[in-house]
């Protein structure tokens, strides 16, 4: 075969790890997997009418950054472990946000810390389109800000200002910032000791680099690559091993991936 024809390492590792997200949770709880999939469908509603024309994926037609997380997944993991505390690093608009908050609203649990380096401070959206500072989160209505803390800076600028927000221990981490390889590293570096023992964390864009593949195979964590079509998430950590609930899920697999560490 061409080379340049087969798939990147990272993407046949990904497929052969991936399982469908609404088998999974609909195998953990199928009367909250119904939820969070109705859940779905009325953000994606109000989000569209929400977002039109602002200059954001999903406002204004041919703009891609700032595209939503899983929201589903993230909506359904929060109502099934019920986190105390959880931390999350990339807003934008605040899909991710506002299901993470959506969901503890309905646990009557919890409190969410997100962090965001706006574009207005990325040198590549310069002279691009973007969400003006007081935009970031606009998903998220009033009467769920008394659980939630927006941070506006980097991952590295605010982390441990996050981390003490929260009393130094985290439940549940979803990361959606920067993409890289060293940024993810960086990040996982400085959140790792934080994690309590069963704590649950999903990245996403997990195609992006060997990131993902690399953390499982040296933590040792169990883990699902979930969304395909979505775009690629990794949820790992407690998220109910296949002996309680019959999931597929997948053996962390030993040995390194060959290739790549920075992004495709
Ligand atoms: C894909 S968007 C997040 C989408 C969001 N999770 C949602 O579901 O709507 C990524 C966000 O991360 C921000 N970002 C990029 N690099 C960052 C960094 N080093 N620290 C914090 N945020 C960063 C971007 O400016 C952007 O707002």
């Amino acid at each position: 075969m061409d080379q340049s024809k087969r798939p990147h390492p990272v993407t046949t590792w990904c497929e052969s790890h991936n399982v469908d997200f609404r088998t999974m949770n609909d195998t953990i709880d199928p009367a909250l997997a119904k939820e969070a999939s109705e859940y779905a469908e009325r953000l994606d509603q109000l989000g569209r009418a929400r977002l039109a024309g602002l200059p954001v994926s999903r406002g204004q037609r041919g703009i891609r950054v700032g595209g939503p997380a899983l929201y589903e997944l993230l909506y359904f993991l929060v109502r099934h472990l019920r986190p105390t505390a959880a931390v999350e690093t990339g807003v934008a608009a605040g899909w991710s946000s506002r299901a993470i908050l959506d969901a503890m609203h309905a646990n009557n649990h919890g409190r969410l810390v997100s962090i965001d380096l706006p574009f207005s401070r990325l040198e590549r959206m310069a002279d691009k389109p973007h969400l003006t500072d007081d935009q970031v989160g606009i998903m998220v209505d009033e009467h769920l800000r008394d659980r939630w803390t927006l941070l506006l800076g980097s991952d590295q600028e605010h982390l441990p200002e996050a981390l003490r927000l929260v009393g130094g221990e985290v439940d549940f981490f979803h990361y959606d910032s920067d993409k890289e390889y060293e940024g993810r590293e960086r990040t996982m570096a400085a959140v790792e000791p934080a994690l309590s023992r069963d704590a649950t964390v999903v990245f996403d864009d997990i195609r992006d680099n060997s990131h993902f593949a690399d953390y499982v195979r040296q933590t040792g964590k169990q883990f699902a690559v979930v969304g395909m079509k979505e775009g690629l998430v990794g949820p790992l950590g407690r998220v109910d091993p296949a002996a309680d609930h019959g999931v597929p899920w997948p053996p962390v697999r030993k040995g390194r991936i060959r290739g790549h560490r920075s992004a495709s």
